[in-house]
């Protein structure tokens, strides 16, 4: 028997979304950047390999070069109000975005204050609308210069990291914007992982000491900005976004639980255990199920899946969050999600994570806000545009024009409500 239940989120839980600055502001100039334009040509043409399932409109636009050209974006650096207004519409009251550490310091030492008084004016459009801002200093991007420099391989790359964040830590406070939370470092695991083991991102190496070395610079990176938030804003909440993934081990033999335990040690924890002594709070980023066994992971093609093929696991969340809960830390989602072309599926998913998340609530887990990716449609990184996974709809084929997609009117419902009710929990 299904048991009905009826569950009421905290009175000041946090009810949002999630962007970062290269996916969604446009006009950017990073390592990216320059990247896109190199390899815009061959992504295109190894998509029909990577990605064999797709249907045929997405089949079309991954095959194009355009599509991984991440150009005006969502144009979201200039009409970021007409956002907010949206997400104001939706009842959500607090937003994760990033700051474009190459906008800030295009030069090295050369910092433009002009850029810097944008994102205080942003802030200020938030706070005038109630949405409690999280503000990520870094996601993935870099300033052309720290790149040609050695990106985080440099000795000095955390310095310098995090003499940026005092120039904007200083710009806020000039400007006398009262801030609660910043996430230093967006999934640092991810970043090592496909820039400098699996050679997927800039600049594509597969070189073991290059990446313990920026895993070292940055865990020294969040150090260094954790004291220098805290020194400056002694209130603040600083935290990191970390990528965790359900590992479960496949059919729960005794090799392959092992396995899992190996897995989840080395993906989920062994970055978190460095840093969890210089978190306030723990930010999770949760996306999909990997399916373990002794000798390598496993493909379970009965389970629903997204337009990327990861599969749809909505209860794992709880499982991650009963692991973090040892911790004793307070957690965000600070990024879940899907890409969803038809929107088909993700108003569903929100409501099994947000149930997740309930039953993870009341078996103690102090969780404090839930953080969707993503607010827009944006430019996925080596997929570019094809993958969607906003609440917001961009169509590029008529100026950007943003549509607010069912199941974001679905996800207001829950926040208006501020619960979750249903049949199986
Ligand atoms: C996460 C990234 C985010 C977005 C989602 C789909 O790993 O942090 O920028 O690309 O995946």
């Amino acid at each position: 028997m299904n048991e009905e239940y009826d569950f009421h989120f905290p009175k000041n839980f946090l009810w949002g979304a999630s962007t970062s600055a290269h996916q969604v502001e446009g006009d950017n100039h990073n390592q990216w950047t320059q990247w896109e334009q190199k390899n815009a040509v061959r992504l295109a043409q190894e998509a029909p390999q990577k990605f064999p399932f797709l249907p045929e409109k997405l089949r079309q636009e991954a095959t194009g070069p355009q599509n991984y050209i991440s150009g005006k974006a969502c144009d979201h650096f200039r009409r970021y109000r007409e956002d907010f207004d949206l997400m104001k519409s939706l009842g959500m009251n607090a937003y994760r975005f990033s700051i474009e550490w190459s906008r800030i310091e295009p030069e090295k030492g050369v910092f433009d204050a002009e850029a810097l008084r944008h994102y205080c004016e942003m802030i200020r459009e938030l706070h005038t609308r109630n949405i409690e801002p999280l503000i990520t200093l870094w996601h993935w991007t870099v300033p052309c210069w720290f790149f040609a420099a050695g990106d985080f391989t440099a000795e000095n790359s955390a310095k310098l990291f995090a003499r940026y964040t005092e120039y904007v830590l200083r710009g806020f406070q000039k400007e006398k914007l009262a801030l609660k939370l910043f996430i230093t470092l967006n999934e640092p695991e991810v970043y090592v992982a496909n820039s400098y083991l699996r050679g997927e991102w800039p600049p594509q190496q597969r070189n073991f000491f290059a990446a313990r070395k920026v895993r070292q610079n940055l865990l020294a990176a969040h150090h260094a900005a954790y004291e220098m938030i805290k020194s400056m804003v002694p209130e603040a909440q600083v935290g990191i976004a970390h990528a965790l993934a359900y590992m479960e081990p496949y059919k729960h033999t005794f090799l392959n639980r092992m396995a899992a335990k190996i897995a989840e040690y080395f993906w989920n924890e062994s970055f978190l255990r460095h840093t969890v002594h210089t978190e306030d709070f723990l930010g999770l980023n949760y996306y999909f199920r990997t399916l373990i066994s002794w000798h390598g992971t496993k493909h379970d093609a009965t389970r629903p899946r997204s337009d990327l093929n990861w599969e749809l696991h909505p209860k794992g969340i709880e499982f991650l969050l009963r692991l973090l809960k040892k911790y004793e830390k307070p957690i965000y989602i600070t990024e879940n999600g899907l890409a969803d072309y038809d929107d088909s599926r993700r108003g569903e998913y929100i409501e099994k994570v947000l149930a997740a998340l309930a039953r993870a609530i009341q078996a103690g887990v102090p969780v404090r806000g839930y953080l969707h990716w993503s607010l827009l449609d944006n430019f996925e990184w080596d997929k570019g545009f094809w993958a969607r996974f906003g609440l917001i709809e961009i169509d590029h084929t008529k100026n950007l024009e943003r549509r607010v997609r069912p199941s974001a009117l679905k996800y207001a419902e829950i926040i208006r409500k501020g619960g979750v009710s249903g049949q199986q929990f």
